[in-house]
């Protein structure tokens, strides 16, 4: 798990002014709220005076109220009232927690887990379709693996388990997946292909009478270890499955997804989309939550890559380059020596403003870095 990378830590609508919601991810806390104006917040979960869970606490005049105590945390993680102490009494400065970076987009709360100010932070994936409501009908959902986020996310990069695994997709007797060529940026990836579909059922009869061939394009972003697939069943019938991946921990994911399509825009077919994104997710489940080692292995030569991996493989350098610049979380060190002994946090900006001064909870331990933070995300000889 990596931090300074945007999180989806919600859906918007599951924020809200009238309670604070607690979420996990990276394997720790945060509280999530809305100020009086209505603007989500992300805060360290745990308060600093006795360890509180802030995320059970109550929103109290655009704050956040700590469930023990009653101290008063605003949306910048600064204590703004001690109910103890007299009125005139002035707060001291460690009364503080860290607060994340929160956008809203597509319909969730992104939330920035690291400490780079915002001219360094990575962009969040593009999904235009998301706003077209004349030529896109959208719907959306989630989905829970006992998975690492990675290993989901090189699923959906693998063009090679179609046949095999969704055989409403791919057909296993014609596997062969022909050459690509992988198209990146700094932060991202796709590459498109062609797969020979069996022959359609049910209603996708009216739209695909024989075996024409299906144009798909696979692809990832960084930021909220995002997955795209294009899907072109005909030449003007596209989808999009567009899905983010949130580590609750190392092996937990919460994938949440919205589906576009610019064919049968009428809700009266949501039924049988949705039907069909969660037949993917299932049957993928099936293999994901199996593979073994859980985690992808910090040596990849103890896995043997084939062209056909190519997507995958270019996910798998962007995820190594994070790791060398030494934003990976040491969960080995986590879990045999701090767990239940002390809260740690990771770093926030303003921590990093203040060079920790007037923090009180340590950060989280990091693999040290092995690139200089300057080193660039993507090699040209990929
Ligand atoms: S533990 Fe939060 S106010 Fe005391
Ligand atoms: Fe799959």
């Amino acid at each position: 798990m990596i931090i300074n990378q945007w999180y989806v830590a919600a859906e918007s609508a599951e924020v809200t002014r009238a309670a604070p919601r607690k979420v996990r991810i990276c394997g720790l806390d945060f509280a999530l709220f809305r100020d009086a104006e209505g603007r989500a917040h992300c805060v360290s979960d745990v308060c600093v005076h006795r360890g509180a869970s802030l995320g059970e606490g109550r929103v109290e005049k655009g704050c956040l109220e700590c469930p023990y105590h009653g101290w008063l945390f605003d949306g910048a993680g600064n204590v703004r009232r001690i109910p103890s102490l007299p009125a005139e009494t002035p707060i001291p400065k460690r009364a503080r927690v860290d607060s994340y970076p929160v956008v809203e987009r597509y319909g969730w709360v992104w939330v920035f887990l690291g400490d780079l100010p915002e001219a360094e932070r990575p962009p969040l994936p593009d999904f235009p379709e998301y706003d077209d409501h004349a030529n896109w009908r959208t719907i959306r959902g989630d989905w829970h693996w006992k998975a690492n986020y990675a290993r989901i996310v090189e699923n959906g990069l693998d063009f090679s388990h179609a046949p095999f695994v969704h055989p409403s997709f791919g057909d296993r007797n014609r596997a062969e997946i022909h050459d690509f060529e992988v198209e990146q940026d700094e932060w991202s990836a796709r590459a498109k292909v062609t797969y020979i579909p069996p022959l359609p059922k049910g209603i996708w009869k009216l739209m695909r009478k024989e075996r024409t061939p299906v144009q798909a394009q696979p692809g990832f972003h960084l930021s909220g270890a995002t997955m795209r697939l294009d899907v072109w069943l005909t030449s003007s019938w596209h989808m999009v499955i567009f899905d983010v991946n949130t580590p609750v921990d190392e092996t937990t994911t919460v994938t949440r997804w919205i589906m576009a399509r610019n064919f049968f825009r009428s809700p009266l077919f949501d039924g049988d989309s949705r039907r069909r994104v969660l037949r993917i997710f299932q049957q993928d489940t099936v293999i994901v939550e199996k593979i073994c080692p859980e985690i992808v292995p910090t040596d990849l030569r103890e896995e043997l890559s084939v062209k056909s991996d190519g997507l995958m493989n270019a996910f798998r350098q962007r995820r190594r380059a994070l790791i060398e610049r030494g934003w990976a979380i040491d969960v080995d060190t986590l879990k045999h020596h701090i767990d239940g002994k002390r809260a740690l946090v990771i770093p926030s900006p303003a921590r990093r403003e203040s060079q920790g001064r007037n923090f009180v909870l340590k950060t989280v331990p990091l693999i040290p870095a092995k690139a200089p933070a300057a080193a660039p995300l993507a090699t040209a000889a990929e």
